[in-house]
This record gives C-alpha cells, sequence and structure tokens, in this order.
C-alpha cells in the first residue's frame, strides 16, 4: 500500500468510525450471529496474490459487522462496559502508526515518561496515597497475578522465582465468596493453587466479613499455612459491593499479609470525592489496580496498577539478558521489569488524549451521570410492587429481579432467565445476570460512554413491557 493509498483509505476509514458512531443505536447491541457463521464465510485458505484494500473494507461490513456485539452503544448495559470515546480511538491509531515496543526506556523514552507521568495523574485524580508509584498493565487480571506473585515473592523471602514452589509450605491467597474469578486464575499460575483460595463468606450487602477473614487466617495459621494475601474488592462483579477495606487492612497489618485490592471497575469513582469512602484504609493497601478501559473512556486495554513498595515489584519480575543492557539501566524507569511480557504497547497515549480532551472535570460530570441514572433506576424499580432490587447501588450497577405477589422463587428464577433471553434477544438493549443467593437476578450497567437518561428509561419501560407479555401468557414464551 503506497502512501496515496494508504491516505485515501485512511480517511474513507475515519468517515466509517464517525458514521458508526453517529449510527450505533441502529445496530442490533448483542450479535445476533448464530455459532459458526463468520467462520463459515471465511475462505479456508489465505489468499496467494494480492488484494485490493477495498475488498478487506467489504467484507468488514459484510462479515464482521454482523458478528460483532456493539459494546459503545448506549443501550449496553452488560457485563461492565469496555469504554472507549472518540479520543481515545484517534490515539490509538497514532499508536498504532508508531508501532514502538515499549519493552523499556530506551526503545521509546517518550512512552515510559508519559506512562509514569500519566500514572501520576491518575495518582491524583483518585486520590491514591503519593507513595503509590504506578505502571500500566494490559488487564486487571494480569495486574491481580503481578500482585499475587509479588506477595509469593516476599512469603518466600524471595526465593520461589528461584528454587520453585515444590520444597516450600502451603500458601494461602483470601478473598470474598464475590471476588473475581481472576483471583482463582492467579493464584493457579502463580503456583499458590488455586484450592489454596479461601473464600472468605459476605455480609448482608455481598461485602467482605472482616470477622471471618480473621477467623479464617488464625485457622491457617494453626494449621501452619501461610497466609501470603488478601485481595479486597472494591466493585465486585456482581453487584459492586465494597468491601471494607479499613477492617481488612487493620487485619493485613495486624499479620503481615500483602493487601490487594481489586478496584477494576470502582477505582473510577474515586474520582469523585463523594466516593472516596470506598478508599478508607487505603494505607494499608500494598497494591491497587483500576481499569480505565472499564469505566474512564479509554478503550481496552488498559489497567492502572499501584503499588507500594516497587522495589520488590521488581524484584519480582527483574531479569537481565545481556541484549537488554543499557546505559541508561537503573536511571530511568524499564517498565518491562515491572510485570510479566517483556514487549509493551504504548498504552500511555491513549490515556493522555482521554484526560486531555475531556479535562477531569468532565470525567467527573460523566461518572457522577451514572452514578445518578443507577439511582435513578434503582428508585424505579424499588416503586414498582412486582419488581425488587436485589443488592445495595453503590455505584453504576442495579441488580434486580421480577417476582409479583404469589410468584415462588424458583419459577421467579425462570421467569427472569427468560425476561433476560427476551430482551436481549430484541437487539435494543443488553443485560446480563448474576446469582445472589442462589437466585437469578439481572444486572442493568448504566455506565457506557454515551449514555442518557433516555436509554435507562427506555429499558426499564422495556423490561416492564416484556415482564407484562411474559405474564400475559403464563410465562408461556418461547426462548428457544
Ligand atoms: C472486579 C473485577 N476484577 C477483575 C476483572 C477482570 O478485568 P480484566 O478483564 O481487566 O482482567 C473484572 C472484570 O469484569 C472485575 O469485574
Amino acid at each position: 500500500m503506497n502512501s496515496d493509498e494508504f491516505r485515501k483509505q485512511g480517511h474513507e476509514i475515519v468517515e466509517w468510525i464517525a458514521r458508526y458512531y453517529e449510527n450505533i443505536e441502529q445496530y442490533p447491541v448483542r450479535s445476533r450471529s448464530l455459532p459458526g457463521s463468520v467462520k463459515g464465510r471465511l475462505p479456508l485458505h489465505p489468499p496467494s496474490a494480492s488484494e485490493p484494500f477495498d475488498n478487506f473494507l467489504k467484507d468488514f461490513d459484510d462479515i464482521i459487522m454482523p458478528g460483532i456485539t456493539h459494546w459503545q452503544s448506549p443501550n449496553f448495559f452488560a457485563y461492565f462496559p469496555a469504554n472507549s470515546s472518540p479520543p481515545s480511538v484517534l490515539a490509538e491509531m497514532l499508536t498504532a502508526a508508531l508501532g514502538a515496543q515499549c519493552m523499556i526506556w530506551e526503545t521509546s523514552p517518550a512512552a515510559a515518561e508519559l506512562e509514569e507521568r500519566m500514572m501520576e495523574w491518575l495518582r491524583e485524580m483518585t486520590g491514591l496515597p503519593e507513595y503509590f508509584e504506578g505502571v500500566i498493565q494490559d488487564t486487571a487480571s494480569t495486574a491481580t497475578l503481578v500482585a499475587m506473585l509479588t506477595a509469593r515473592e516476599k512469603a518466600t523471602s524471595f526465593r520461589s522465582n528461584g528454587t520453585g514452589l515444590f520444597s516450600s509450605v502451603t500458601m494461602r491467597v483470601y478473598c470474598s465468596s464475590q471476588s473475581h474469578s481472576s483471583v482463582e486464575k492467579g493464584a493457579g499460575i502463580a503456583g499458590i493453587g488455586r484450592e489454596n483460595v479461601v473464600r472468605v463468606p459476605v455480609r448482608e450487602d455481598f461485602s467482605l466479613d472482616p470477622d471471618k477473614l480473621r477467623k479464617a487466617i488464625d485457622d491457617d495459621l494453626a494449621a501452619g499455612y501461610v497466609p501470603c494475601c488478601v485481595v479486597a474488592t472494591m466493585g465486585t462483579t456482581g453487584t459492586t459491593a465494597i468491601d471494607p477495606l479499613r477492617m481488612i487492612g487493620e487485619i493485613c497489618s495486624e499479620k503481615r499479609i500483602w493487601l490487594h485490592v481489586d478496584a477494576a471497575l470502582g477505582g473510577t469513582a474515586l474520582l469523585l470525592p463523594e466516593m472516596r469512602w470506598m478508599a478508607d484504609g487505603i494505607e494499608y493497601a500494598d497494591s491497587l489496580v483500576f481499569n480505565p478501559h472499564k469505566w474512564m473512556f479509554t478503550n481496552f486495554d488498559c489497567s492502572a496498577y499501584f503499588v507500594r513498595d516497587a522495589a520488590s515489584l521488581m524484584r519480582t519480575f527483574d531479569i537481565l539478558p545481556e541484549y537488554l543492557r543499557t546505559r541508561t539501566r537503573g536511571k530511568v524507569n524499564d517498565y518491562r521489569d515491572w510485570g510479566i511480557q517483556l514487549g509493551r504497547r504504548f498504552r500511555a497515549l491513549k490515556l493522555w488524549a482521554v484526560i486531555r480532551t475531556y479535562g477531569v472535570d468532565q470525567l467527573k460530570e460523566k461518572i457522577r451521570e451514572h452514578l445518578r441514572l443507577a439511582k435513578m433506576l434503582a428508585g424505579m424499580i424499588e416503586a414498582d410492587k412486582d419488581f425488587r432490587l436485589m443488592a445495595p447501588v453503590h455505584l453504576n450497577t442495579v441488580c434486580f429481579r421480577w417476582q409479583p405477589a404469589g410468584m415462588s422463587d424458583d419459577v421467579a428464577d425462570r421467569l427472569n432467565e427468560k425476561l433476560n433471553h427476551l430482551l436481549n434477544d430484541t437487539g435494543k438493549l443488553y443485560l446480563s445476570h448474576t446469582k445472589t443467593n442462589g437466585r437469578y437476578v439481572i444486572r442493568i450497567v448504566t455506565a457506557q460512554t454515551e449514555v442518557q437518561e433516555r436509554h435507562v428509561a427506555e429499558a426499564w419501560r422495556l423490561i416492564r413491557e416484556t415482564a407484562s407479555a411474559i405474564s400475559s401468557q403464563g410465562g408461556a414464551i418461547d426462548i428457544e
């Protein structure tokens, strides 16, 4: 592709993206593709001859787009968001153009130093302690694994990296029964073992019960285990429960256990002073992760990982083959020492573009509005006698269930599942579900970059209308 062709196609693509964002509400939010339908349209073998780029664009529209679920639609209320925004997209284009591999300072000093500054900005924006040092990881799962690996090294006096875990004691990791699956996955990968993740029971509001944590740790100590890491969550995946950081922190400090805070979603809300109560006790934390790629309008992937003792982090990951020796070593941040992979994307650029283009004030406004929309919806649900709120609404997620008087719990389970599927099949919105206390619960997350009150109001209208249609047919609507 020569320069003229590149320019022509590039303009086309920017035009395509602008049109996509303008018309995004017209797409079915969740893809209607059936399994195998995309692959079935792709040639079995790669082309040997060159093709015009236009062919690629045409197939992108015809084959790929129908198989896309539109995460950037304001009617996307499922999971937690993976928000993008125009400045983020444009900055990502520049990142792709530069194609810089930012493993060490020398392989792009601007990337390393911008990352350093962006992490300082995020630390200030979220009110985190000044001694936290930060690095951008790809995902919260990786960041939590990084925390656990560092905790493991500290718990074994930095021996397990060298000699392996075979001769060591059995370590334990603690989190609540509501914590994200990445904790279990991380413990498995870290060699601690998934079975050594102690799932501590939660209180009525689904937050970790600190008394039960203390007991679990004491029991383990008595049995000869080595408590290695506690993961507290600021906004659990199911219901956005907030674990009591101060009480957990006091236990960790007393028992000298690494405290990692998984604020993958909730961290963004720390931009708002009125939400900083969630971080009460943060002085006890050894590390924290939050995802600008979830709720801070910075497209996937971008996870902000903060650590109190960066020296321990580096001691865990540092390895220095001859070909990576540089004259600046020790004087600059070589971020390859701050995590698992060697090669690193230039992720700080999109963060810089987002923070500057919105400005902190507008970011706060948006987040505050998302919180308001969740409360508004919760109010509408509470006011309807046929629906129930199933968890406190702290952040942007509302968990509810349709259960008119007289409907048994089991029937409500079945019909709420049906309601969820029927709504998602319309393509007009996309919801997800969880279970609380063993019961089926629908989740609606009001945090998409461009979501407005009218989208939430329409979602609620559709939910009620569909529930009423199920009701009038005696629950017999087919969802297959
Ligand atoms: C609380 C929490 N932690 C971790 C994760 C994993 O995030 P990531 O996809 O960045 O690994 C999620 C994902 O939704 C989450 O909700």
